[in-house]
């Protein structure tokens, strides 16, 4: 039998050493990270490419806070090119290809665009894209006759303030301020609409100045693809979109056709930085990183919902795979984002010591607002579902999109499941929980005597623990109330 010597350890295996720290306020730590080279984060958070994680709505929040959403990948093409778009339509310093109307419209038309687009106002363009008006939902609110034109409602272009193409935010800031107006259309010399600055959107830049936003203002967001030919098309739809970041992701990132699929990605969209995984070992790392991936997701079999190791018999606890992945990783320069397994900010604090530059979590935000679907109450407790990728269920529900048809008994008891479904208590907004999270992760830098994250790798020392332990770590020989 070949047997690795090492002990594979975990989160709970281990503790942190305290240091000698002159940091007197978590304030004076600054969480920022690389998620691959040359894109930064404030927070090194990602939420899970899981369809109970994350969509528009939590990449959104996710990127507004400073981290990072990847979208799964588990709907049509079209559906997922449309998160996309919502999430980079959210703010914007310019909205580049404003909601358009035409004069002639009729009210009733202008107020269902205003619904479909979740827009407060339409510039209204004359055929060529010449600017005749602006018409917000003030103008349409109350208005009578549903039938009649925008032109009769609309402001009309000579009571209407703009501003050129070349307009900063700042300038547009004071001239939005000045009228005591919403909406600023952005024009060319021949009065063609080319943007449009929102006062709600700088407004949003004030409010989350640490949010990842591209060189636009507009927030980045990821998808992920699979590895069949026709995820390249995927891709490309999404980046359409303004995607930022491409995701493999496939359970076992070690594969020839990963691999391939890395080296086809980077060939096709070689501008894109793309993120390759699930892997646990170095060779692994070597292997993706070598076909051109720019970061690699570690983590086999350590997900709250997994049951790969059970299935399988295979994976690498996670800090020992973190460990064995970022040495190899840095090698090759690219950072190592830990996936899987994560419960408390004291895991991300671990895991981010050991080397990883980022983590991603699933369960852990699937009980929040933002995440897809409702909550429930389930023996007296809201509850919401999260669920494996590889479970029972999310294998049907792919069979039925591939096939568009409903699956038989035999085609149910044909799935090998490698992962649950399972209900986590309803968390609130996400935005909460990871107010806490990184508050904790700023707490535990403070303790290794870290202002930044590389200063964190430098001074982490572990200690390996008993389950006595372990039994210390949490409250013990009290009542919880
Ligand atoms: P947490 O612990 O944060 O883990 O909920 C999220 C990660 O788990 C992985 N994942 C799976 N792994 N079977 C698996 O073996 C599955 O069905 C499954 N679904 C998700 C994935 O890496 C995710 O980010």
């Amino acid at each position: 039998m070949k047997l690795r010597q090492e002990t594979g350890l975990t989160f709970d295996d281990v503790l942190l050493v305290p240091k000698r720290s002159a940091i007197r306020s978590r304030s004076e730590v600054d969480t920022s990270t690389e998620l691959v080279r040359g894109l930064r984060l404030a927070v090194p958070i990602l939420s899970a490419n899981m369809d109970t994680v994350t969509e528009a709505n939590m990449a959104i929040v996710m990127a507004q806070v400073g981290g990072f959403g990847i979208i799964h990948r588990f709907m049509t093409v079209e559906r997922q090119a449309e998160e996309v778009r919502k999430v980079k339509r959210s703010e914007s310093y310019v909205v580049e290809n404003p909601v358009v109307i035409h004069p002639d419209e009729t009210i009733k038309t202008a107020r269902e665009k205003m619904v479909a687009e979740n827009v407060g106002g339409l510039v209204v363009v004359e055929d060529g894209g010449r600017l005749v008006g602006m018409l917000t939902s003030r103008d349409v609110l109350l208005a009578p006759e549903g039938e009649a034109s925008v032109a009769s409602v609309m402001t009309d272009r000579d009571h209407l303030v703009v501003a050129s193409a070349e307009a900063g935010i700042e300038p547009a800031r004071l001239k939005l301020h000045e009228h005591r107006i919403e909406k600023l259309p952005l024009v060319d010399r021949e009065n063609r609409v080319v943007g449009l600055i929102t006062a709600s959107d700088i407004v949003k830049v004030q409010k989350h100045p640490y949010a990842t936003k591209d060189e636009k203002g507009r927030l980045r967001v990821g998808v992920a693809v699979g590895t069949r030919p026709e995820d390249e098309d995927r891709a490309q739809a999404c980046l359409e979109q303004g995607a930022d970041v491409l995701v493999i992701d496939i359970a076992h990132g070690h594969a020839d056709h990963a691999m391939e699929m890395v080296r086809r990605l980077k060939m096709r969209f070689p501008g894109t930085p793309l993120i390759a995984g699930n892997v646990a070992t170095a060779p692994g790392v070597r292997d993706l990183a070598e076909a051109g991936a720019d970061a690699v997701k570690v983590g086999v079999g350590a997900g709250s919902i997994c049951i790969t190791r059970i299935v399988t018999g295979f994976g690498i606890p996670q800090l020992t795979a973190i460990d064995e992945c970022v040495q190899e990783a840095r090698r090759f320069g690219i950072p190592v984002i830990a996936d899987g397994g994560i419960r408390t900010s004291g895991d991300i604090t671990k895991a981010l010591a050991v080397g990883a530059s980022t983590v991603m979590l699933g369960s852990l935000l699937a009980g929040t607002d933002e995440s897809p679907g409702v909550s429930v109450i389930r023996g007296g407790q809201r509850i919401k579902v999260v669920r494996g990728m590889a479970s029972l269920s999310a294998n049907v529900d792919r069979q039925r999109l591939s096939q568009e048809a409903e699956l038989n008994a035999e085609d149910w008891e044909k799935v090998v499941p490698e992962g649950v479904e399972a209900a986590v208590p309803y968390r609130g907004s996400v935005v909460d929980i990871l107010y806490q999270l990184v508050g904790g992760l700023r707490s535990g830098m403070s303790y290794a005597g870290a202002r930044t994250l590389p200063e964190l790798w430098e001074n982490a020392e572990f200690i390996r623990i008993t389950p006595a332990g372990q039994r210390e770590s949490g409250p013990h020989d009290v009542s919880l109330l």
